[in-house]
């Protein structure tokens, strides 16, 4: 894992390397939406942290994306250690495909265990790991290699059965996100989105006071209104037209067809070169670039499950593969209410309870004598005390003076029930410190995640410009140029509706409407709409079964979601774990990596009413097969258990609003 962070020291070289700043506790109450996995993650921070520290050393080649000429092909460059990065040109706007100017998709390929002309060669695999606004840059950086590892065949290549395949693992930064040009930022710099992160963090989210609301409503207003009009004139080319999922689908497909036309260059290399024996030469019809017809291979989660869907239900022929893990409903999502997230949430909420209780005082410190109901109790009533008194953190050496409030804890909770495995421990220990008027620790905490501000010699010079947003980019700039244009009408709501509608969520879930709610408001004041809106039905007989992924409790996407969109789709695959948490990578399975590894070797979908168990639990630390397991489900497993702790770093990407 460290090898992927060689970028940060280039870039970043005031800061320790890790720039990825758990923001988990400040995640905005606007945006995240789906990407609420942002948050979470932070558990492992402090370890990461150090390994990357280690990781500091200069590096000999700073690779640069500004450097790379897009091209209307894919031009591969080595870049970050084994990985090859390319800037593909597509329209901003497909209804004028050659009009200027034009974006250019950040493109990141992890390359297959297998040249092109191997007989063994399954072509690439796209991912998306949410938001939407999550980088897919940063995910193939943080997970390809697990990926890709789950992707594959079992076997090393060089004892390959005949049916067995290897895949490119390729991920891109979406149209306006990170690396893609043009970029999106809502910030002049990274410093001043800093700054209004602190605020909003400091007068707290919905619920925090009789006042939030107004305070709340008034910031998304002031963030949207100049975002979104900023966006919407010539000066950026009115991106905020072209931003929604239908281009980005699009995006997507575009990259398909581009791979199919590299992969027939790539063998005609491999050829002129004489690397390729007769035999595989002769296969060589099955690598020509099927132009139009290319098919996707695709894995999303989350809001990639909307980006995944939409492109089945716009394209259903073009489709080889596609999972879809933590699963979106496409009307509600689209209708702009997000109102079906929170079904399950509160039962993750319940689960804690129950599994703090039966794990004992020793495990679980928040325990009380007189089980859930009494875990329960003071759970609430830590609530109600810190809303009542904030607590007074004296500053360290190592850290300034702190104050913990209710809107620590809620974001506290809300990044548990996002991923319980590693959660639940920390929010009990946190919660414990509180109640005994201790708050050192979540201070530690706060003071950890926050992004570091300091003086720099070479301050950014042109607002707005690459070097002032990166590094420090938010997705949460992209997060509602996205959200707002799927919708329609998303900000068409009074200050009555909306406190209807936050009360309907608060009664869905005590553990997230509050937060969940803000996620509306983002869009109050949003000014642009879509240029392009696919407007359904999303539904299709698509080319190959879907295979769609749920939790049995998922914190924002709610199993029944997963249950409705596989019947969408008819010969859907639809597999349940039986799990708490968002995503099944939440919590590492060796069932569900080898229904998805089935899935992308043989095609083959779960039988109906499949349901995989998970390996560990919280609370409990083991995880692990019987010593007599194979070795390869041995090192699946470890597979899973890695990409599981990756994937909640994948987001912890800076997400505040
Ligand atoms: C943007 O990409 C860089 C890698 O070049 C990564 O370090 C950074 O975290 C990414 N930003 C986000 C928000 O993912
Ligand atoms: C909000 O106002 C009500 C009365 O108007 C008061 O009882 C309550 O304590 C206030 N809540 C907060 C969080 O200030
Ligand atoms: C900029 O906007 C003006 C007026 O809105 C329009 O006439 C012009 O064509 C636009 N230019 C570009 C490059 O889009
Ligand atoms: C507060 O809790 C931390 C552990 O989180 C502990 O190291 C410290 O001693 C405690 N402080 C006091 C005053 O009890
Ligand atoms: C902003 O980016 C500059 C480099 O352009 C960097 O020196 C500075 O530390 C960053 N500040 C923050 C708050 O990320
Ligand atoms: C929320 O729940 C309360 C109490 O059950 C009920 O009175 C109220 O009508 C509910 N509000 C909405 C918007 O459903
Ligand atoms: C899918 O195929 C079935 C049977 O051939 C047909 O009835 C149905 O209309 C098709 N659905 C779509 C969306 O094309």
């Amino acid at each position: 894992m460290m090898k992927l962070f060689d970028l940060a020291p280039a870039i970043t070289p005031h800061k320790a390397p890790r720039t990825r700043v758990f923001k988990w506790k400040h995640v905005p109450p606007l945006a995240c939406l789906f990407a609420l996995y942002f948050g979470p993650k932070l558990w492992r921070a402090r370890q990461e942290r150090h390994e990357a520290s280690e990781d500091t050393r200069p590096s000999t080649h700073a690779f640069r994306w500004s450097d790379i000429i897009p091209s209307a092909k894919l031009e591969f460059q080595d870049c970050h250690d084994n990985l090859q990065c390319a800037r593909l040109e597509v329209p901003l706007d497909y209804s004028e495909p050659d009009a200027f100017p034009r974006v250019a998709l950040a493109v990141i390929r992890r390359p297959a265990k297998v040249p092109v002309t191997s007989a063994f060669y399954g072509g690439a695999v796209i991912t998306n790991p949410g938001g939407p606004g999550g980088s897919r840059v940063q995910q193939q950086l943080m997970m390809g290699g697990y990926l890709q590892d789950l992707y594959d065949a079992e076997r090393e290549p060089k004892s390959a059965l005949i049916t067995d395949r290897y895949f490119d693992v390729v991920s891109f930064d979406p149209r306006g996100i990170n690396h893609t040009t043009p970029t999106i930022s809502c910030f002049p710099d990274n410093a001043s989105r800093e700054r209004w992160n602190l605020q909003w963090e400091a007068e707290g989210i919905l619920g925090s006071s009789n006042h939030s609301l107004r305070m709340n409503w008034r910031r998304a207003t002031a963030l949207a209104e100049g975002c979104s009009r900023m966006l919407s004139t010539n000066g950026t080319h009115a991106l905020a037209e072209h931003m929604n999922t239908t281009p980005i689908a699009a995006d997507v497909m575009s990259l398909v067809e581009a791979l199919g036309e590299w992969r027939q260059r790539e063998a005609q290399r491999l050829i002129a070169a004489g690397s390729v024996s007769d035999s595989e030469a002769t296969e060589f019809s099955r690598l020509a670039w099927q132009k139009g017809r290319e098919r996707l291979q695709y894995h999303g989660f989350s809001w990639g499950t909307i980006l995944g869907s939409t492109i089945a239900a716009m394209y259903p022929a073009r489709i080889e593969r596609m999972v879809l893990d933590g699963v979106v409903d496409t009307d509600d999502y689209y209708g702009g209410t997000w109102k079906q997230n929170l079904a399950d949430t509160d039962k993750i909420l319940d689960q804690f309870m129950h599994l703090c209780h039966e794990a004992g005082p020793s495990r679980c410190v928040f325990w009380r004598q007189g089980g859930p109901n009494a875990i329960s109790d003071a759970y609430e009533q830590l609530l109600v005390d810190i809303q009542d008194d904030p607590l007074a953190v004296p500053g360290t050496q190592s850290r300034g003076p702190e104050v913990i409030t209710w809107t620590d804890v809620k974001l506290l909770v809300k990044d548990a029930v996002y991923q319980p495995l590693h959660g639940f421990q920390a929010m009990a220990e946190m919660m414990q410190d509180v109640t005994h008027g201790n708050g050192s620790r979540f201070a530690d905490y706060k003071h950890f995640h926050r992004k570091t501000l300091c003086h720099t010699s070479t301050p950014c010079e042109v607002p707005f410009s690459h070097e002032c947003i990166l590094p420090g980019w938010s997705p949460f700039d992209a997060l509602p140029a996205i959200l707002c244009t799927d919708a329609e009408d998303a900000g068409a709501f009074t200050e009555s509706d909306f406190r209807s509608y936050w009360e309907d969520l608060r009664n869905q879930s005590r553990a997230m409407g509050d937060y969940w709610a803000a996620t509306r408001l983002t869009c109050a004041a949003w000014q642009a709409t879509a240029k392009w809106r696919f407007g359904g039905p999303f539904t299709g007989n698509t080319s190959h079964p879907l295979l769609y992924i749920g939790n049995t409790y998922d914190t924002v996407t709610p199993f029944r979601n997963a249950m409705k969109m596989a019947a969408s789709f008819p010969g859907s695959g639809l597999l349940r774990q039986d799990t708490a948490g968002h995503c099944s990578f939440t919590s590492p399975s060796l069932c569900t990596g080898k229904a998805v590894r089935r899935y992308f070797q043989e095609g083959l979908v779960p039988e109906p009413g499949a349901v995989c168990q998970t390996d560990s639990k919280p609370f409990e630390m083991s995880t692990g097969l019987p010593e007599a397991a194979r070795t390869a489900d041995h090192m699946l497993l470890q597979t899973m258990v890695e990409a599981s702790r990756a994937f909640g770093t994948t987001y912890a990407v800076e997400m505040k609003t």
